[in-house]
């Protein structure tokens, strides 16, 4: 009789041919570097991370560095990398491990900093550590669903596949293990048209047998994301900055710069533009002209923004919110939404 645990014997071996020699693989491992790139990973391919991976590291090279940092630094330096509570919850948490002399080197332990939650302190602990305990993102649930024939959509096989984890992990080889069967779902066992031909697993999986490995797991019904509709001026200087706004704790993109916003209730667009640039302290109102719209899917939410241009009356900034001159703007912790309206209203953003 074949144990769950025999059907993964193969993986290590496979791992130690095929994996691929990515930045943060180099030996040895500094659990400040694991802990990044896991964190860029979540939500982010590979192909992406990489050089956002590099370029933060030319600048935080060790958790002390980003301890140091200030937040918009850090933030400058992920925008266009999406899910910016990463970020931020990533500054947070260095700054509290370096106060207590290091990262800790348990799951558990680890656990209590911010934005860590069971994924990333496993990956961490088991990655860098050496720690005995078994992770599941995505692609593990992806791989444990086909082998395993585990019943149910995604969410469900990730519930099944964190309690069936524990009891695949070879002895002392926790870390490389969790990585190779991360490494499996992100090159052979995809969500489509997986590479049965190529996978070591595929003699004992379930799914392979069966004749349709990409039924597992199950599909989720999508459900519909609501719509929201911004009013977003472009207040623009005589010599072409534009004014920024920091975007409130709570707020979508929290912690970014962004044009000053409202959402669109009714349909006039103008009015809540106009209502945007009061919540701001921009009296006076200058003449707005309607100047195209950007589109953006978030995971929660369609968003949709209706861009407006004006000519600043004044030169001074109101309180919280600054003048940027286009050449400024690369250094600047903008989301890619923000880089897009700008550009739409004719900023021209270097780089
Ligand atoms: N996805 C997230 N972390 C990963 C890792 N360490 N190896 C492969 N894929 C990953």
């Amino acid at each position: 009789m074949r144990t769950p645990s025999t059907l993964f014997a193969p993986l290590l071996s496979w791992f130690a041919r095929a994996r691929r020699d990515l930045p943060w693989r180099e030996a040895p491992r500094d659990p400040y570097r694991v802990w990044l790139s896991e964190v860029m990973l979540q939500q982010t391919r590979v192909d992406v991370v990489v050089p956002y991976y590099l370029r933060f590291l030319r600048r935080f090279p060790t958790l002390a560095s980003l301890a140091q940092a200030g937040e918009d630094e850090v933030l400058a330096l992920w925008s266009g990398l999406g899910y910016y509570a990463r970020g931020r919850n990533l500054h947070r948490a260095a700054r509290a491990a370096a106060a207590a002399g290091g990262l800790p080197r348990t799951a558990a332990a680890l656990r209590e900093l911010p934005g860590f939650g069971p994924y990333t302190a496993a990956a961490v602990a088991s990655l860098a550590f050496g720690e005995q305990v078994p992770l599941v993102d995505g692609n593990v649930a992806r791989v444990l669903a086909r082998v395993l024939r585990l019943r149910g959509d995604a969410g469900e096989a990730r519930e099944r596949a964190w309690r069936i984890a524990p009891g695949l992990l070879p002895r002392g080889r926790a870390g490389e293990f969790n990585e190779a069967l991360m490494e499996l779902g992100a090159t052979v066992c995809t969500p489509r048209t997986p590479r049965c031909g190529e996978c070591p697993l595929s003699p004992g999986c379930g799914a392979h047998r069966q004749g349709e490995p990409e039924a597992f797991p199950g599909r989720t019904r999508a459900k519909a994301r609501p719509l929201l509709i911004w009013a977003a001026p472009a207040l623009l200087r005589r010599d072409g900055a534009v004014l920024l706004r920091r975007r409130g704790d709570g707020e979508l993109f929290a912690g970014l710069w962004d044009l000053p916003s409202a959402e669109v209730c009714g349909d006039d667009a103008a009015a809540a533009a106009r209502a945007a640039l009061d919540a701001c302290g921009v009296f006076g109102q200058p003449h707005l002209e309607p100047c195209g719209e950007v589109r953006q899917v978030l995971t929660h939410r369609d968003l949709r923004v209706l861009l407006f241009r004006a000519r600043a009356r004044r030169a001074a900034a109101p309180a919280g919110l600054r003048w940027a001159l286009p050449a400024d703007l690369a250094s600047v912790g903008l989301s890619s939404l923000a880089r897009k309206c700008l550009r739409a209203a004719g900023v021209v953003i270097p780089g």
